[in-house]
């Protein structure tokens, strides 16, 4: 069976999931849903980065010991994952009981390696990224451009650096023999600026601090939280009941085939995790593809401003699905993107409520009344606008899912959902009916109802549950929130409704979303 495999980042459990968050999951999620559609074998990793000075402070704040905070966090990311209806596989959490052991050997990997030395560290941290900052970057008053209003702190001490330096020929080659590795092109030129000026080593480890594993070496110091954080991903593989090793890690789902994450952290992803993976002699995942920012009404979100969107408050509002669908189909994932709830309603209204949903409600009416209920023959020609749509769409979004454009995999079957409602008044089947034309009449009925099936099945992966209840309705007895239960080969392709099946009568699939209540925090 063919595989696929996928991440998203492990989420800092600073602070309660926010929309940045949901989005890499949401759009994770669809990808993973549709390889599984195909019948592929997936995995889907997920999870929370719980150690660093951030989060020891954080919980140092609400005067809670680090590991209840953690605790309590990561499960707040859990309930949000399920109220987005997120089908993952492993869920790590990097104070899981299985991550130390697979931090220290590959600590001590690179040790024996000679890859690791100690070294003076000077410099400008900023907590909030976890990161060094060169003092270029910075704005006025040391503060952090991705933090603006925190400013970073100075460091002198002795670290352990890791020879990041050795590894640049290596990178620059894994760069151009593999130009598909970062993923989109403008995040790639970005990458091969930042290595093109050479690349200096850097610190994987920290002293003062006591929220993280011990260097193996030296347990004055821990272990740097993205050091840390990154071997996430390798713990994530190791399967229950098994001794947590590197070797167990990569058995058998090492090397994924995409990291999704978004554009802040693509030098960890792109530059330092390839790094360290050859310093370890470990394969390197397939891609790299990061994803933009997301702002509401135009404006960067943040806690100063108060316009931060609490997804809590959205979903429990609006529904997985009409999330789901208004933030991959409207945002061109790669691209920044706007939050604006008018927008979202709209959007979802039309799309779902009218284009989709009032297809089908429309068209079994119709099949009611003049089709006794059944899904009536199909002895039509191929070559009517809807069928011209139908044949090609399951390539189309093939390739769209492929490039991860899934505002493509999204417009695609809604495209042919419009083209229907428009043909549908075209045709005036109501009319045929008074003329006597049954043949004609059914043949038009079974196109309508074709294009809504199969726009339903090919939007599922992003909303399976309005995809679930349309094909309740055409007289299905599936769930595609359960395991693929019809071939995707023949579901896939125009003309797979079978006639004669009988459908249900018609309810609403999606209900319209009246005035909007503001979200705030
Ligand atoms: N813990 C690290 C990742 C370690 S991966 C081994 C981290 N966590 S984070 O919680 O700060 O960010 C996680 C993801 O959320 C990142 O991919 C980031 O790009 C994304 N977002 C955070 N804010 C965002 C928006 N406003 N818009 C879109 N995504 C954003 O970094």
């Amino acid at each position: 069976m063919a595989r696929f495999s996928l991440t998203t980042p492990l989420y800092y459990v600073n602070a309660r999931p926010h929309i940045g968050s949901a989005y890499t999951t949401m759009a994770a999620d669809a990808l993973a849903r549709f390889a599984r559609l195909r019948g592929n074998e997936v995995l889907l990793v997920t999870g929370t980065d719980e150690h660093g000075q951030k989060i020891q402070r954080t919980a140092q704040e609400r005067g809670v010991p680090p590991q209840q905070h953690c605790d309590q966090m990561a499960g707040e990311f859990e309930t949000l994952w399920q109220m987005l209806n997120i089908r993952w596989q492993s869920f790590i959490r990097t104070t899981d009981f299985k991550h130390e052991p697979i931090v220290q050997e590959f600590f001590q990997r690179l040790w024996d390696k000679g890859d690791i030395y100690l070294h003076q560290q000077q410099g400008w941290y900023c907590v909030a990224c976890e990161e060094f900052k060169d003092e270029r970057e910075l704005l006025p008053e040391k503060h952090c451009p991705l933090h603006p209003n925190l400013p970073v702190e100075w460091r002198d001490e002795p670290n352990y650096f890791f020879r990041l330096s050795r590894y640049q020929a290596q990178l620059e080659d894994l760069y151009q023999t593999q130009p598909d590795f970062i993923q989109p092109s403008a995040r790639r030129n970005e990458v091969l600026k930042f290595v093109a000026q050479g690349l200096a080593d850097f610190s994987i480890s920290r002293l003062h601090l006591d929220w993280g594993f011990p260097v193996p070496v030296d347990p004055n110091q821990v272990i740097y939280v993205w050091f840390d954080a990154l071997l996430g991903y390798l713990t994530a593989l190791v399967e229950p009941g098994v001794k947590p090793s590197l070797e167990a890690a990569v058995q058998t789902w090492w090397p994924v085939d995409l990291h999704l994450i978004g554009k802040d952290i693509l030098r960890f992803h792109a530059v330092y995790w390839p790094a360290l993976l050859m310093a370890a002699e470990l394969p390197l995942p397939k891609r790299i593809f990061a994803h933009g920012f997301l702002t509401k009404d135009g404006q960067k979100m943040s806690k100063s401003l108060g316009n931060i969107i609490d997804p809590f408050a959205l979903v429990a509002e609006y529904g997985s699905d009409a999330l789901r669908y208004y933030f991959l189909k409207e945002i061109e994932l790669g691209k920044d993107g706007d939050f604006n709830e008018e927008r979202f309603i709209q959007t979802v209204n039309a799309d779902l409520a009218n284009d989709l949903g009032n297809l089908l409600n429309r068209t079994l009416k119709l099949v009611h009344k003049y089709c006794g209920g059944k899904v009536p023959s199909a002895n039509v020609s191929q070559d009517d606008p809807l069928a011209l749509l139908g044949q090609n769409l399951a390539t189309q979004i093939a390739q769209a899912y492929e490039q991860l454009a899934l505002h493509r995999a999204c417009g695609l079957p809604l495209a042919l959902a419009q083209r229907a409602n428009k043909w549908m008044d075209e045709q005036a089947p109501w009319q045929l009916a008074k003329t006597g034309a049954q043949g004609h009449l059914e043949g038009v009925l079974y196109r309508l109802l074709e294009a809504v099936r199969l726009a339903a099945y090919l939007l599922s992966p992003v909303i399976p549950q309005t995809s679930t209840r349309i094909y309740q309705q055409l007289g299905y007895g599936i769930d595609f929130d359960g395991e693929p239960q019809l071939a995707y080969d023949q579901q896939s392709q125009w003309g797979a409704l079978p006639p004669g099946q009988l459908v249900a009568q018609p309810e609403p699939v999606f209900a319209r979303i009246g005035v909007p209540k503001v979200i705030k925090l």
